[in-house]
């Protein structure tokens, strides 16, 4: 299969590099914004790209909206197959992509939008099919998570560490999204359609790490606890209410001890009560991988499908009765 890259960022590199590495995926082309080069290979041409007919596969790794929005939706009308990382875009179009996608005869993959490396979208899709999702709880950011860890650990400030992070690859190009709250927030609305088969995006507005400072940890010290930065989500009935925000947690709890710029989540069902994953949720190959793993679904013919037909309520009072700290 033919495939083009939109985008060549951190993100985007991995994935050329492990394009590389499979047999019968040919990258074509890579999208990049007009302030580079016009060449063969790399291109300002994004619309030529993921329309031209020998064109299979679009891996969209652009930051933002657009022009994302625009390529991903001229890729479906297409026909094409994508597969994106970019949970900005995602998170608000899902449902008109995933109608595209029914409608051309394409496919919209979104797994790398969620969690990085861990294939926790996949083991959603993969679960809902028998199973009411209960909800679900999690590490989504892995700079906020490795800011955390550097300032409770190794008494570093909050803006060093996040320095640190960006140098790590883990930030993104702006890093307020992932210090504000608002990367978590467009992970666990893409998360919720997911989980819940629903349309319903409105869920409250998140808080991020960027206020906590050395007066915190001293607290969280004293007290045996560990700030972590976590979304919860639960569903009951026909409702469901999230919310994203740091919180205190016992030493002991599973979400306290996840290393650096690690994600973690809890999934909760009645068959299984607790499913737990671990691992990279940021970073180059971690990221690609999870790309790539979509592809490999799509030339073998058997991606996920994605389905948002119902139109759950959002009641915050579930989160009341039910919250973390
Ligand atoms: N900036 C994001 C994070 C990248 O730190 O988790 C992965 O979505």
């Amino acid at each position: 299969m033919n495939a083009v890259l939109l985008g060549y960022g951190t993100v985007g590199k991995g994935v050329e590099r492990l394009c590389n590495q499979v047999a019968d995926l040919n990258l074509t082309n890579v999208f990049v914004l007009p302030q580079f080069e016009d060449l063969p290979y790399f291109t300002n041409d994004g619309e030529r790209i993921v329309t031209d007919p020998d064109t299979d596969i679009v891996f969209e790794c652009l930051s933002g909206t657009e022009p994302a929005n625009t390529l991903i939706t001229k890729a479906l009308e297409a026909g094409k197959h994508v597969i994106t990382s970019n949970k900005a875009v995602v998170s608000p179009n899902l449902e008109r992509y995933v109608e595209l996608a029914k409608r051309y005869g394409g496919s919209i993959q979104i797994e790398a939008s969620v969690a990085g490396g861990i294939p926790f979208l996949d083991a959603i899709l993969k679960l809902q099919r028998l199973e009411e999702i209960d909800g679900y709880e999690g590490i989504f950011n892995g700079t906020s998570n490795y800011i955390l860890d550097q300032m409770q650990k190794e008494g570093v400030a909050l803006k060093d560490a996040l320095k640190e992070a960006q140098k790590r690859g883990y930030a993104e190009a702006d890093p307020t999204n992932d210090i504000e709250g608002i990367d978590v927030f467009y992970k666990t609305n893409i998360t919720n359609m997911l989980a819940y088969q629903t349309k319903n995006d409105a869920i409250l507005p998140p808080l991020g790490i960027s206020k906590i400072d050395q007066k915190d940890i001293e607290y969280a010290k004293k007290h045996k606890k560990v700030i972590r930065h976590i979304a919860r989500s639960i569903q009951k009935g026909n409702a469901f209410a999230s919310v994203i925000a740091p919180a205190f947690l016992d030493e002991e709890n599973y979400l306290a001890n996840t290393p650096s710029n690690y994600n973690a989540q809890l999934l909760f069902a009645n068959s299984f009560d607790q499913l737990g994953y671990f691992g990279q949720g940021a970073g180059q190959l971690a990221t690609a991988q999870a790309m790539l793993a979509n592809a490999l679904d799509t030339m073998e013919h058997r991606e996920r499908k994605i389905v948002l037909n119902n139109d759950k309520k959002v009641d915050n009072s579930i989160l009341q009765e039910d919250w973390i700290v």
